[in-house]
């Protein structure tokens, strides 16, 4: 699996705490199937975001980790004035793996009248929003109808593994379920931040996926769309969406 969004670098932002944690958590996603990790630490008014740190941290961390996965290079990219301008300047210090593909977090409390401008400019200039976790986002999750039109605009979603299990919350959980069933989800990954609470774990949401939507769902979101995006290449045309198999125990 590949996984594009995780905070595996250490001390640059609230992610990994120390190179040690930041081994932890590249082995245990090695040891649960993830062979290829995006490092893409904050760049908000809270966290200096710097590329020439980000590259030798990645490098040292590479050469100690092995062969067994690999780690590149995004930004996890706060909408800000500052940043849209910074990013506009130098698109690649910021896009995944330095190709079309940009990570974009929403703050939880106000979005900007004029998100879709941004957006269609981003657009115009060959960058992709992927917009993070709207899942988790209380605004975003009563925006269904403005995350439609931002996908029919060219953006694309990404939902966090630990959603699907209930650890941000039930209203998280159920808005994936309804981002999934509206055909809206292009792939998950696991923002991780840590060893224990939040690791960069992709397995259990890849089972939970294939259980509940079928496999080739679950390859697509974690395996296929997301290795177009590292490869900063077109996604495959959308899957059928299959209605959600329920289990017989939630049929009664
Ligand atoms: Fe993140």
């Amino acid at each position: 699996m590949i996984d594009i969004h995780s905070h595996i670098l250490p001390g640059v932002d609230d992610g990994a705490d120390t190179f040690e944690t930041s081994l932890g958590m590249l082995r245990a996603a090695v040891a649960h199937g993830t062979t290829h990790i995006v490092a893409t630490p904050h760049a908000d008014p809270q966290f200096h975001f710097d590329p020439e740190v980000n590259r030798q941290l990645a490098a040292k961390l590479s050469s100690e980790v092995g062969s067994g996965i690999r780690i590149l290079l995004g930004c996890d990219f706060h909408l800000t004035f500052d940043n849209i301008r910074a990013l506009m300047e130098h698109p690649a210090f910021y896009t995944i793996n330095a190709g079309p593909y940009l990570l974009v977090e929403f703050s939880d409390l106000v979005i900007f009248k004029n998100t879709t401008d941004i957006f269609q400019q981003m657009l115009s200039a060959g960058i992709v929003p992927i917009i993070t976790h709207p899942e988790r986002n209380p605004l975003l999750q009563q925006r269904l109808t403005e995350l439609r039109g931002w996908v029919e605009l060219g953006c694309l979603l990404q939902v966090t593994t630990q959603s699907l299990s209930g650890f941000w919350g039930s209203r998280a959980r159920k808005f994936s379920e309804t981002l999934m069933a509206e055909n809206l989800v292009h792939v998950f990954a696991s923002d991780g931040h840590d060893l224990e609470h939040r690791p960069a774990r992709m397995d259990e949401a890849y089972q939970t996926v294939k259980k509940d939507w079928g496999e080739a769902r679950a390859e697509r979101l974690f395996v296929e769309n997301p290795r177009a995006i590292i490869d900063g290449l077109p996604l495959p045309a959308p899957l059928e969406v299959e209605a959600r198999r329920k289990a017989w125990y939630q049929l009664w």
